[in-house]
């Protein structure tokens, strides 16, 4: 598939088939995953292809606790809102209902973990949050869903999971240090799957020379 055409329709797909993946086709996304460029090229980030029953209905509780949460605090935010500007946020929400009630149901759940004492995070010293070491990370992850998308399947990038890192960890026996940075789903789409995606004109984004200069 080309590029652009993968990158141009990659978008978050909740609704997933219980089908199983082919064994190649998941080798294929986990070598894209290694491909990515990290700091020092040092890799510090590890990938763990939940496929075990039993696994996955722990992981899907701990989400479904999580997306309760989140999504409940959405929803107040929303109600006041005009139907027009709620509408897309609520077939959102509705999306993340149906993949927190199925999440187990996923063929695969990979959950990305990182070393963060292998990291040369330089900005961990500012007086902000920190984020460079999840550039060592997330590229892998960006690899991860494109060659999904590449290959047909459907899945979504999700963090909510890491509110429940000390629970993830003993389930998946990772080691001490190491925290977790992603939990995706990933299984053929029950819909349609990807499509168009709804983003800002690029000139909002980018800029010339100077923070707000017309890029073109
Ligand atoms: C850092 C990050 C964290 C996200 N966490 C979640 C999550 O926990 N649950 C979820 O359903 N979607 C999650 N998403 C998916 C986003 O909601 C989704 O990518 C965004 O709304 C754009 O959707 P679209 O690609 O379908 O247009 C996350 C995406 C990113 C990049």
């Amino acid at each position: 598939m080309d590029l652009y055409e993968a990158m141009s329709s990659c978008r978050a797909v909740r609704r997933l088939r219980p089908d199983p993946i082919p064994d190649e086709v998941l080798a294929r996304l986990v070598q894209a995953a290694v491909w990515a460029p990290t700091g020092g090229n040092v890799q510090p980030w590890r990938v763990i292809l939940v496929r075990e029953a039993s696994a996955k209905q722990r992981l899907g509780a701990l989400y479904a606790q999580a997306w309760g949460g989140y999504s409940s605090q959405l929803r107040k935010t929303l109600a006041p809102l005009p139907d027009e500007r709620r509408a897309p946020h609520e077939r959102t929400l509705l999306a993340g209902d149906y993949l927190a009630a199925h999440f187990d149901e996923t063929p695969v759940i990979a959950i990305f973990c990182f070393d963060p004492k292998q990291m040369a995070i330089t900005d961990a010293g500012l007086e902000r949050p920190s984020v460079v070491g999840g550039g060592s990370v997330y590229p892998a992850v960006q690899n991860f869903l494109l060659a999904a998308r590449s290959e047909g399947l459907g899945c979504v990038l999700t963090t909510l999971l890491c509110q429940h890192e000390v629970a993830v960890k003993a389930l998946l026996a990772i080691p001490d240090g190491w925290g977790t940075c992603a939990a995706i789903p990933l299984g053929y789409p029950l819909r349609k799957g990807h499509g168009p995606l709804s983003r800002r004109p690029v000139d909002k984004l980018a800029y010339a020379d100077r923070w707000g200069a017309p890029y073109r």
